[in-house]
């Protein structure tokens, strides 16, 4: 009897320090601890005047960007692997060219022959291209699955893009990264941060590849998106104060990125995606 009462009571002390531990990271995984104060104030969308490529628009943000632009009466083309679900795309009627961003002569080929007016890139690590599926307590203990960055399209396919943009002569260059990048490296929750150590130093080189290249480039960093199907609040907006994190949900981020893309204003600017109605991680799963 005493026996089962010492398991007891052990059972339920490392219950209620798994519950305290759970909430204290839920606690520091929010965006609570700086508030920014001055946003992006954006105008009347102004069209690009042409025909726009959207990399990385088979599903997720860029998904939704296609979907806004289309619906603007936006002229829109997207990239697509052998390997993409172009379900989406194709029930939409939208325009597609065959590219994989990690070659670089697809890259070339996609961009110059397709006269478009202004690159729109969400490109990203494709869960199904790790080599182990990343878990999210997988990778807060170990760290994210390592794998070769050249297999990745996070730096070298936008490295590709970017120069096939210049080469073509499209100016304008709007692409989506994280925060983390760059000088928001602090931003990142610290619970976060051993888990996206092996893609935020490509998006920080993406970013410094971009803005070395002359082209009219907006830099759109998001936080953690959560589920596909997160409901858009409306309230998110965009800072330059790079110490802001919030986690966001996809159509809010295809939001503003539209909204930096039609506002020339942006131009050479770097902007943190910060939505005050989703400070807290729980926040992506209580709609
Ligand atoms: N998920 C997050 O919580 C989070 C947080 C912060 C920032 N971000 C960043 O925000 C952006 C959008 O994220 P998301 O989760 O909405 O996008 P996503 O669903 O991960 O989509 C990634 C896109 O990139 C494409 N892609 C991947 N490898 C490619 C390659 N080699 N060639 C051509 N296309 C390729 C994918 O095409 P396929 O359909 O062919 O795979 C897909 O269209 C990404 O840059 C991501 O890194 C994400």
């Amino acid at each position: 009897m005493r026996v089962l009462k010492t398991i007891l009571k052990s059972i339920s002390y490392i219950a209620v320090a798994g519950v305290l531990a759970l909430a204290v990271y839920v606690f520091l995984m929010s965006g609570i601890f700086h508030k920014p104060e001055s946003f992006l104030e954006t105008g009347t969308y102004q069209p690009a005047g042409g025909r726009i490529l959207v990399v990385g628009g088979t599903r997720g943000t860029g998904l939704e960007i296609v979907k806004k632009l289309n619906a603007m009466g936006e002229e829109v083309v997207v990239t697509v692997r052998l390997t993409s679900n172009t379900e989406a795309l194709d029930e939409l009627g939208i325009e597609t060219v065959v590219m994989d961003a990690l070659i670089p002569e697809q890259v070339q080929a996609a961009v110059t022959e397709g006269n478009f007016s202004a690159i729109v890139s969400t490109l990203g690590t494709s869960a199904r291209d790790l080599p182990v599926r990343s878990n999210p307590l997988k990778s807060l203990i170990f760290g994210q699955t390592k794998m070769d960055p050249n297999k990745r399209p996070d730096f070298v396919g936008n490295r590709s893009l970017v120069d096939a943009a210049s080469a073509a002569g499209i100016e304008r260059f709007v692409l989506v990264t994280v925060i983390g990048a760059g000088d928001s490296a602090d931003a990142v929750p610290w619970p976060a941060r051993r888990g996206h150590n092996d893609v935020t130093p490509l998006k920080t080189k993406a970013e410094d590849y971009l803005r070395d290249s002359g082209l009219a480039y907006t830099i759109i960093r998001p936080g953690g998106l959560g589920p596909r199907n997160l409901a858009a609040t409306g309230t998110a907006r965009l800072t330059e104060d790079a110490k802001s994190f919030s986690y966001m949900g996809r159509g809010d981020l295809a939001e503003l990125t539209i909204a930096a893309l039609g506002d020339p204003a942006t131009s050479g600017k770097t902007y943190t995606s910060y939505d005050p109605s989703r400070l807290y991680l729980w926040d992506l799963f209580i709609d």
